[in-house]
């Protein structure tokens, strides 16, 4: 059976048709704004509409950026989006003309999930998945199983208090993981320094048309591949809190296998080696058991959207 997988971030939704193999046959994206959660539903109807027109589809998976309940059907919280007690699969299904399942999940959990069943992770039994976008979303494979928790909220790594007295999070507290390691944090940092050090940040500057607050992360990641140094040290930094942070996620998990997702996954080894680094540098026990491997999703930015539609199915 084919399904629509949908990733709704913070900025955009990506909407694609998934075969069985976790295969992406046709795919179409749309802009959205995170206040306008009726925008969202929306937009996310319209384009499964679109796409329902060519393909056959006997599910629709949501992937969303936020606390998911364990009944699949709604958003509990997101720091990102103004979900609050959102009967997100019932606003959608209200606004489509389709009788097939819609199902709700993280937005993590989803790319997880694609990664686990036909991506980097296909081999493994235990995994930890980091997705690096506008938050930072966490799936956790426990001997070939995804870990949910009690609520359906479990690994929500981005959370987790890694600066006490840190900066303030979407989520209420102070000095969560997502301040420090997120394509959000990236962009903070970036334009910080292009005005605290305008003598390194010519590159940046000149991508962002001279406009300090116009500085993107994909900016950097651009800059950086032409060997731009402030940009390639801007990733480096990003990637030392990714490596830290996953050291910590390490120590409590054991596994096999830490995959790196999400838009700033298109750095590549430039934030790869630097999370490799830091993960051992913080590894407790290093030299006495075993390192997992580190590796780029498979799947890049679109796993949420496999992910989304296979879970859909199940
Ligand atoms: C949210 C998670 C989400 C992650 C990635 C975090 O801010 O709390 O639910 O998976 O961002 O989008
Ligand atoms: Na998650
Ligand atoms: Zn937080």
């Amino acid at each position: 059976m084919h399904a629509i997988g949908v990733d709704i971030g913070g900025t955009k939704i990506a909407v694609g048709v998934v075969d069985e193999a976790g295969k992406i046959l046709a795919q179409v994206r749309r802009d959205t704004d995170a206040d306008d959660v009726a925008g969202i539903d929306r937009a996310i109807a319209d384009a499964c509409a679109e796409l329902a027109k060519e393909h056959e589809v006997g599910a629709i998976g949501l992937a969303a950026a936020g606390f998911v309940s364990p009944d699949r059907t709604s958003v509990l919280f997101a720091p990102n989006i103004a979900w609050r007690e959102y009967p997100l699969a019932a606003r959608v299904g209200a606004l489509l003309d389709l009788d097939v399942p819609i199902v709700v999940e993280n937005d993590a959990n989803a790319a997880g999930w694609a990664e686990f069943r036909f991506g980097a992770a296909r081999d493994a039994t235990d995994m930890l998945m980091l997705t690096v976008g506008t938050g930072l979303g966490g799936a956790i494979v426990v001997d070939r199983e995804l870990v949910r928790g009690k609520w359906g909220v479990a690994a929500e790594v981005g959370h987790m208090r890694v600066v006490p007295g840190g900066h303030y999070c979407g989520c209420g507290h102070e000095g969560c993981w997502e301040q420090y390691a997120s394509g959000s944090a990236l962009t903070r940092d970036a334009r910080h320094a292009v005005i605290a050090q305008p003598h390194r940040a010519g590159r940046l500057l000149a991508l962002a048309g001279g406009d300090a607050d116009a500085v993107t992360g994909p900016m950097v990641t651009t800059a950086a591949k032409e060997g731009d140094e402030l940009s390639v040290e801007l990733l480096a930094n990003l990637g030392r809190w990714v490596g830290e942070g996953a050291a910590s996620v390490a120590a409590l998990l054991d596994p096999e296998l830490i995959v790196v997702g999400g838009g700033v996954g298109a750095a590549g080894e430039l934030l790869l080696t630097p999370i490799r680094k830091a993960y051992e540098s913080q590894l407790s026990a290093l030299g006495h058991r075993p390192v997992a491997q580190i590796e780029l999703a498979e799947h890049g930015n679109e796993a949420g959207i496999v992910g989304a539609a296979d879970l859909a199915r199940r």
